[in-house]
């Protein structure tokens, strides 16, 4: 499939107004996107597990102008408040998307957005909310189209093409539970330009596998994701970077297979530290650990080594800590957590999160 294909003919139907909400998930990344050519076409592939209670719920009412605007014409309610601060992300959105979603200038919009997550807690909201605003946005095309001219693949893949133009790591989070992102030799159907579910069998390990995110540090980012993908541009390692991704999704199909978890803790692990230290060596360099992680870091390691047990972290662009283990060892490892991790939190706050299955229209 090429750009082209998410070009619609023109619509048959005209719609005065309408409203539409769905609820979109985050997803959490095991091998990393980190670099972008131009229109967030990823450097590398990445593939994540997507994620189900840290959600976005989004409605979006629409009504047809008078006549068509020449700028776009919306408002956007956060948690009920009024917000102008989301409003230029969208507009920019908006501007990325409208050649594939023609009706935009035609209508009013209010959005209206909430997140189950505290929006100060350092989790990144643009995957499930670019998510659930592409879904609403596409709901009413489908309005706009003949009904059985839109199969489900197709508004999935275009769903997630439209997020991916909002941020990268929103294409990931239209569906679950495993989906990747970017075109790999040996992934049939993968794609740079939307994301789409792991295509090969996966071990019941990884069923209902869990994600207890450890929020160290939730003041907002002094860098942000999209200034540091811009950084591996020109960066010294960026080659060898985008080649390890490669081998290591080539890896983890073997290990999704086979259900090796130590295998799994090695190269999830390996991505997260390796995501910081392109951090670490870019030019201007920066830091976004705090201290607390690396005591978390090393606190799993002790307690891997001393129990057996299989757990392991992983790393967003940012302080927080995702600890990941299989359902099967949940009792113990949550015990671990409550008794030895959460000392290291803000507040002591935490999110107990596991793999989910993707968006729901509401
Ligand atoms: C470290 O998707 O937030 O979480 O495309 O500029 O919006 P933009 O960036 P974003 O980057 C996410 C980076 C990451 C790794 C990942 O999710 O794969």
């Amino acid at each position: 499939m090429t750009e082209k294909d998410f070009i619609p003919k023109p619509y048959p139907k005209l719609i005065e107004s309408g409203s539409h909400s769905w609820s979109s998930p985050s997803n959490i990344a095991l091998v990393k996107y980190w670099g972008k050519k131009e229109s967030q076409i990823p450097a590398n592939p990445s593939v994540s597990f997507t994620l189900d209670a840290c959600k976005t719920t989004t409605t979006v009412k629409y009504k047809r102008l008078e006549q068509p605007n020449s700028e776009f014409s919306f408002d956007v309610y956060f948690e009920g408040d009024k917000n102008e601060a989301f409003k230029p992300k969208i507009k920019t959105f908006f501007k990325r998307i409208e050649g594939y979603l023609p009706f935009l200038k035609e209508y009013h919009f209010i959005i209206e957005t909430s997140n189950t997550f505290p929006h100060s807690s350092g989790i990144a909201s643009s995957a499930s909310g670019m998510s659930a605003l592409a879904l609403c946005l596409l709901t009413i095309e489908r309005d706009l189209s003949i009904p059985l001219e839109v199969t489900e693949e197709y508004f999935n893949k275009k769903a997630s093409f439209l997020a991916r133009l909002g941020s990268g790591s929103a294409c990931r989070s239209i569906e679950g539970d495993l989906i990747v992102w970017g075109k790999h030799t040996d992934i049939e159907g993968s794609s740079d330009l939307f994301g789409s579910k792991f295509p090969y069998k996966v071990h019941d390990n990884f069923k209902n596998y869990h994600d207890t995110i450890l929020l160290v540090d939730k003041g907002e980012k002094q860098v942000s994701s999209t200034v540091g993908h811009d950084l591996m541009h020109n960066h010294p390692f960026a080659q060898e970077r985008f080649k390890q991704a490669h081998n290591n999704l080539s890896r983890l199909i073997n290990v999704f297979e086979t259900g090796d978890l130590r295998a799994f803790i090695e190269i999830v692990e390996s991505e997260a530290l390796t995501l910081h230290a392109m951090m670490m060596t870019s030019l201007p360099y920066f830091i976004l650990m705090k201290p607390n992680t690396l005591e978390i870091i090393n606190k799993i390691w002790r307690f891997r080594q001393e129990t057996g047990r299989n757990i392991s972290f992983t790393l967003d662009a940012g302080a927080n800590v995702h600890v990941l283990y299989p359902e099967s060892e949940a009792k113990e490892v949550y015990e671990f957590i409550n008794n030895q991790l959460v000392v290291y939190c803000q507040n002591g706050h935490y999110i107990c999160d596991r793999i989910g299955f993707g968006a729901k229209q509401l």
